[in-house]
């Protein structure tokens, strides 16, 4: 097998279990792309990964010793995947790239099918090598490819998407404790839907009461504001993807259940609403990922603070306000500098309730840093 040496003091890296180095961290580099054996400079043998110059990280590593990264070794990957998801049911997140030991791929079951995500180049040589693994392991009823993240196309890869595997029907059907989202592949976001929010989402139901005003922003097919409904408040969803507030109104008819929709951006809608509308109890903010640079930091930590200024002006007394982060610039930190600017602005005081991070699903690794990426934190107004 050809070699990838790592230059002194970057071995650490692997050592430590963290999957990748980049090219100007290598001391010698195999002539081609390919599987690899991963090497210090000492000569002692790391682990084996696979090697591509045009990849952002020129050597992944799979196996954090020697060995072969055939079929077998994928099906010992897929079936330990499996083997920690045991009691979530039918609807969870099977493999979490790196966090799985497998960097670039993401799986997501829904029922029979699985939604994939192929993100880097290593994955994307070695597919005839883990597709069979995955079926062999899953036996799903049908796999459909959703290979069309940013991260691809900085690796230099064509988006893919459609059916790869047995028959997907056109629509995703989700189930998440009772409520039931038909939810059309061609128009869903990401894997289709947000799988990593579902304990947030049940934290919420638990505190939500009925005749509670419940306020959905960036809702997506409305996983928060359905479950408040469904408790029996008054629930608002706010997002600006009409395909996904179709899906929205639908699942509500279909359940017998009532949410509002305001279809558009969500800072001018709220501050559309402010002083228009009676208070809410939950002010609920799960953006997308704003920041995927350091450098827009600041600009971003400005536009929250006025987003969390609207939400602050809508929220009632002892109203409860969710900040969620799926961007790995923005932190726990971050989050609470933000609404602390925010409530400073507004004479309002807040206390931490709690913070959460992504799911066990979702596992985050101690030594990838980049595996935490979801935060939230639950804040209750506080007036003395
Ligand atoms: C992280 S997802 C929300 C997931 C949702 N809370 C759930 O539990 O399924 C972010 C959502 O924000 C929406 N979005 C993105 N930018 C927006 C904007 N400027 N205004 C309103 N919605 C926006 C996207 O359409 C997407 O549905």
């Amino acid at each position: 097998m050809q070699r990838a040496v790592a230059k002194v003091g970057k071995d650490k890296k692997i050592r430590n279990f963290y999957p990748g180095l980049f090219a100007d961290e290598l001391q010698s580099a195999p002539e081609a792309a390919g599987i690899t054996q991963v090497c210090s400079a000492e000569g002692q043998l790391l682990g084996v990964g696979y090697y591509d110059p045009r990849s952002r990280v020129a050597v992944r590593v799979y196996r954090f010793e020697d060995g072969p990264l055939d079929k077998k070794f994928f099906l010992r990957r897929f079936a330990r995947a499996q083997e920690k998801r045991q009691g979530l049911g039918e609807f969870y997140r099977l493999v979490h790239a790196e966090a799985d030991g497998l960097p670039g791929l993401v799986v997501d079951r829904f029922g029979v099918v699985l939604v994939v995500q192929v993100r880097n180049r290593a994955m994307e040589a070695l597919r005839e090598i883990w597709l069979p693994a995955l079926i062999e392991t899953l036996r799903p009823g049908g796999i459909y490819e959703r290979s069309d993240m940013d991260a691809r196309r900085q690796e230099g890869l064509p988006e893919r998407l459609g059916v790869i595997d047995g028959e997907v029907p056109a629509t995703l059907e989700v189930v998440e404790d009772g409520l039931v989202f038909a939810i059309p592949l061609a128009l869903a976001q990401k894997t289709g839907f947000y799988l990593d929010q579902r304990e947030n989402r049940r934290l919420l139901e638990n505190l939500t009461r009925p005749g509670d005003r419940v306020l959905d922003v960036y809702s997506y097919v409305g996983g928060f504001a359905l479950r408040a409904a469904r408790k029996g408040a008054y629930a608002l969803a706010i997002d600006k993807d009409l395909d996904a507030l179709g899906v929205l109104d639908q699942t509500a008819a279909r359940q017998k259940l009532r949410v509002d929709i305001r279809q558009g951006e969500a800072l001018g809608v709220l501050e559309g609403l402010v002083g228009k509308t009676q208070p809410f109890q939950q002010v609920l903010l799960d953006p997308p990922a704003l920041v995927k640079k350091p450098d827009e930091l600041p600009r971003i930590k400005r536009h929250l603070v006025d987003l969390l200024g609207q939400a602050l002006r809508l929220l009632a007394k002892d109203g409860w306000l969710w900040l969620s982060s799926c961007s790995y610039y923005i932190g726990v930190d971050e989050l609470l500098e933000v609404t602390r600017r925010a409530a400073a602005d507004e004479g309002r005081r807040l206390r931490v309730h709690a913070i959460t991070y992504n799911p066990a699903d979702h596992p985050w690794s101690l030594h990838v840093p980049e595996s935490l990426y979801l935060k939230t934190v639950i804040f209750q107004d506080d007036a003395l």
